[in-house]
């Protein structure tokens, strides 16, 4: 936006080419979370579990994927507790996260619904992983198991075919490790669609962020996920920090409520520290939805990062496969 241009031109302007370029939305989740009290940590319905969560997570990266960082990790799961978070992530990737999220819920592992991902694509080689996810975590039953980072058609062929991961993950469903099935990804959006309709899935975890927009979209897997009723999940709000060290972007309130304002039930953020989680939640205790021409003007000024807050997908500033 030039430094001229009055602000309720460029209101008018952004709104219809919203309309038209169908990137700027209010999710009805983000409609109704407005319509509440924020003096507590808002809730969203989870997907079509019937259970409300938070619509801030805490993602499993970040300090609690650092090694020897037990005290500060642990720190953090519980505070995230106390200020009302109840959707935490993890990963068997991100060792040791799982065994520091396993010991911050000591004693308060009902109070949240906790999903962890695998990874190899082999059985043989997961199944002895998820057993070790469900020992670190020190549960008996995740609520979702995520076939973590889903990458293209050929990953989707691999994972699918008989006797693979896929039957392998079902087969953990059906004998109660899990409640339910998800799938993560943010390489290409095709990938997950296509998986979608593979499975029994129940939950999707991909980028939303104002950049997601301009390069490889996310939105049609969004889109694809709410027709199928699944529970849509954001990552990649802050492009994992690089929008603050690389583009000189000062706000995660606008990053957040951003995310918040899209069609997703949860935004889940890792955070370095114990600060960075308070303040995360003062954002999402503060949430009123970004308007449309807002989220635009967004989407329009962070343009020129389009390739740092993509850099996961293909094209994106440090893809590497
Ligand atoms: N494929 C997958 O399934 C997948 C992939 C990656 C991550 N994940 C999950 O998603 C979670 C989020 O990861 P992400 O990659 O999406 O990263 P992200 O949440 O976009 O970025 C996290 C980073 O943002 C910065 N940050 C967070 N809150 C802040 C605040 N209030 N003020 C300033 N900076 C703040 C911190 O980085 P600095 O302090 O370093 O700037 C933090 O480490 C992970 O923890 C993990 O659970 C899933």
């Amino acid at each position: 936006m030039t430094e001229s241009m009055d602000r309720r031109d460029f209101s008018r302007a952004t709104t219809a080419a919203a309309a038209a370029a169908g990137l700027s939305s209010l999710g009805p989740r983000a409609l109704a979370t407005a319509a509440t009290a924020n003096t507590t940590l808002p809730t969203r319905e989870l997907g079509k579990t019937g259970q409300r969560v938070s619509m801030l997570g805490l993602g499993g990266e970040h300090a609690l994927s650092k090694p020897e960082n037990d005290a500060q990790a642990e720190e953090i799961v519980q505070r995230a507790l106390d200020l009302g978070i109840t959707y935490v992530d993890t990963a068997q990737l991100y060792f040791p996260s799982e065994k520091y999220v396993g010991q911050g819920l000591k004693g308060r592992r009902d109070k949240v619904f906790l999903t962890t991902k695998i990874d190899p694509r082999d059985p043989e080689e997961a199944k002895p992983l998820i057993e070790r996810s469900m020992k670190l975590l020190d549960t008996s039953q995740v609520d979702n198991l995520n076939i973590h980072k889903v990458r293209n058609l050929e990953d989707v062929e691999r994972i699918t075919k008989k006797g693979g991961l896929l039957d392998l993950v079902q087969k953990m469903k059906d004998e109660g490790v899990t409640r339910h099935l998800g799938i993560t990804g943010h390489y290409t959006p095709e990938a997950l669609i296509e998986m979608m309709g593979r499975g029994d899935f129940s939950f999707v975890l991909l980028p939303v962020n104002p950049t997601d927009g301009h390069h490889l979209p996310f939105l049609a897997a969004r889109k694809e996920a709410r027709k199928r009723g699944m529970g849509v999940i954001a990552m990649k709000v802050s492009a994992r920090g690089r929008f603050f060290k690389e583009c000189g972007v000062q706000r995660m309130d606008d990053l957040l409520t951003y995310a918040l304002s899209q069609d997703v039930d949860v935004a889940i953020v890792g955070v370095e520290n114990v600060a960075q989680l308070e303040d995360n939640v003062r954002i999402a205790k503060n949430f009123t939805p970004m308007s449309p021409e807002d989220q635009l003007r967004l989407e329009t000024e962070m343009k020129p990062h389009t390739s740092i807050g993509n850099f996961y997908k293909p094209g994106g500033a440090g893809w590497l496969d």
